[in-house]
């Protein structure tokens, strides 16, 4: 380089140099000012290069330090994204990480467990669905299984719940009223499928009713007077607001004839519980390559139970919100009286804990569908989120297999790194057991959308868990000092 800049320094030195000596070569490429306007751009372009080399290495050097305080601002431009006052910024804007599905039939390899390799095949994209074959050893199957057992499993649901009647007298709603609601195309007719939207909400967790089930219920109530299969208002007034489950109740109800039909009890994840346990919830952080302290404050390990003939109707694991929506997790912390709640799981994670021999399946009714309608889960006498009766026309059916994992997303992302609106497409139940038991467990990861309240909550858990320490501390002090 030092011959040409010496060159450079001395033609800039002497401009003037005589061009018309070679008068045929002025304008070509061997021409001296030609030669130093290349040569000041050649260097020019070299000084770019090193200052860009100096600045990429500088700014690589501090990006891991600065990550988690930066990225945010740009992937969570909220208004509200100002952080909370106080001292322990357990989550300060964190962007959740969301797997990609790629396409269906997609398989990555994930790491779980030191030396081991996981396949995480996708499911489907609509809901944001994946298997993990062999995630769960066969000793921590038999584990969990048999610790669940030692606890004792529950009824997941009672034969009789009296909450609807409540809120029915609470919302103090007319014959009237409760008839528009539900005449969906108000066409003054209660239509099957729009009696059965109301079955479907109001016996919410109550009695499963099938079409026959209703035209019994109607024939024994003797509620369509004209027998023509609709009921009209006057038909409608006739009947009591809790007419259909007392009529189902007198006759008797069967647990087939429930929402769900299994036993379930919850075992605790975190410090001091079975090793097994433990693992789990690693290898679930692991899997969801989210912030641990979110694993950490989740709902406890579900363990579920279906003997032969159980089941669970289609159903959503988590609810929709709205901005009067609570998230039962966060809800103390956020110190507001809202009038609904929900779970707010933004992922499940659904473990097999054994082969079931017949039956049993997951089923996604809607996953993958072009399109969603909640009317259509419903037509002609086809009831989509009845697993008893209609799994084979489900869209998609895992069966259980000892160890697999599958999880998925119960919620969008709202493209801001954070929990957005409820994913319709999450819609899954479990098929009727037709061949022995089926155990599962399942790990809900429990978000709140709004991530002020969630971050308010991980703050007042870390000042908790501060304290106890503190007290903890303290009593071991003052131990040794009685010794
Ligand atoms: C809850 O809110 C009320 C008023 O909205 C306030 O007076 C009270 O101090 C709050 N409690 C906590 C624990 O923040
Ligand atoms: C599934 O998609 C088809 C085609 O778009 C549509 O006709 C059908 O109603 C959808 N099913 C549901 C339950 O929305």
């Amino acid at each position: 380089l030092a011959t040409p800049l010496h060159t450079t320094e001395r033609d800039l030195a002497a401009p003037a140099a005589p061009c018309d000596r070679l008068p045929c070569h002025k304008s070509s490429v061997c021409s001296r000012s030609y030669f130093v306007v290349v040569m000041v751009f050649f260097h020019v372009y070299i000084i770019n290069v090193i200052l860009l080399l100096f600045y990429v290495h500088y700014n690589s050097g501090q990006e891991d330090a600065n990550r988690s305080r930066d990225a945010p601002s740009s992937n969570h431009q909220r208004p509200e994204s100002r952080r909370p006052p106080s001292k322990p910024e357990f989550l300060r804007d964190v962007s959740l990480t969301r797997i990609e599905g790629i396409r269906v039939g997609h398989v990555q390899k994930v790491s779980l467990v030191p030396g081991k390799v996981h396949e995480m095949r996708t499911l489907s994209m609509k809901p944001l669905l994946f298997e993990i074959p062999g995630f769960l050893s066969d000793d921590e199957c038999r584990v969990v299984m048999q610790l669940a057992q030692l606890k004792g499993l529950i009824e997941s649901q009672l034969m009789v719940q009296d909450g609807q009647e409540e809120l029915a007298k609470e919302l103090n709603l007319s014959p009237e009223e409760i008839f528009n609601l539900l005449d969906i195309n108000q066409d003054g007719q209660l239509q099957l499928h729009e009696v059965y939207i109301l079955t479907h909400s109001r016996v919410r967790d109550g009695i499963w009713l099938t079409p026959e089930n209703l035209r019994e219920i109607y024939a024994g109530l003797k509620a369509d007077k004209d027998g023509n299969g609709l009921l009209s208002l006057e038909e409608f007034r006739l009947l009591s607001n809790d007419a259909f489950q007392r009529f189902l109740l007198q006759r008797g109800v069967k647990r087939s004839q429930l929402v769900r039909n299994s036993r379930h009890t919850w075992l605790y994840q975190g410090k001091g519980a079975h090793q097994a346990l433990q693992d789990i919830k690693t290898k679930v952080t692991r899997l969801t390559r989210l912030p641990p302290v979110l694993v950490d404050l989740s709902e406890p390990l579900q363990v579920v139970r279906y003997d032969e003939g159980g089941h669970y109707h289609a159903h959503h694991d988590s609810g929709p919100v709205y901005p009067e929506t609570a998230c039962t997790h966060t809800r103390l912390a956020a110190n507001t009286s809202t009038p609904f709640e929900t779970s707010c799981r933004y992922i499940t994670v659904l473990f097999y804990l054994n082969s079931v021999e017949g039956g049993g399946e997951t089923a996604f009714p809607v996953a993958d569908n072009r399109t969603y309608d909640e009317v259509s889960l419903i037509q002609n006498d086809v009831d989509l989120l009845d697993t008893r009766r209609n799994c084979d026309k489900s869209n998609l059916r895992v069966k259980p297999t000892k160890g697999t994992a599958v999880f998925w997303y119960n919620y969008l992302s709202d493209g801001r790194g954070w929990v957005g609106e409820q994913d319709e497409y999450a819609l899954h139940g479990g098929c009727v057991v037709t061949h022995g038991t089926k155990w599962v467990a399942n790990k809900w990861i429990n978000i709140d959308p709004d991530y002020q309240r969630q971050a308010h909550y991980q703050q007042l858990v870390a000042q908790q868990s501060e304290d106890e320490d503190d007290a903890l501390d303290f009593n071991y002090q003052n131990q040794k000092q009685d010794w």
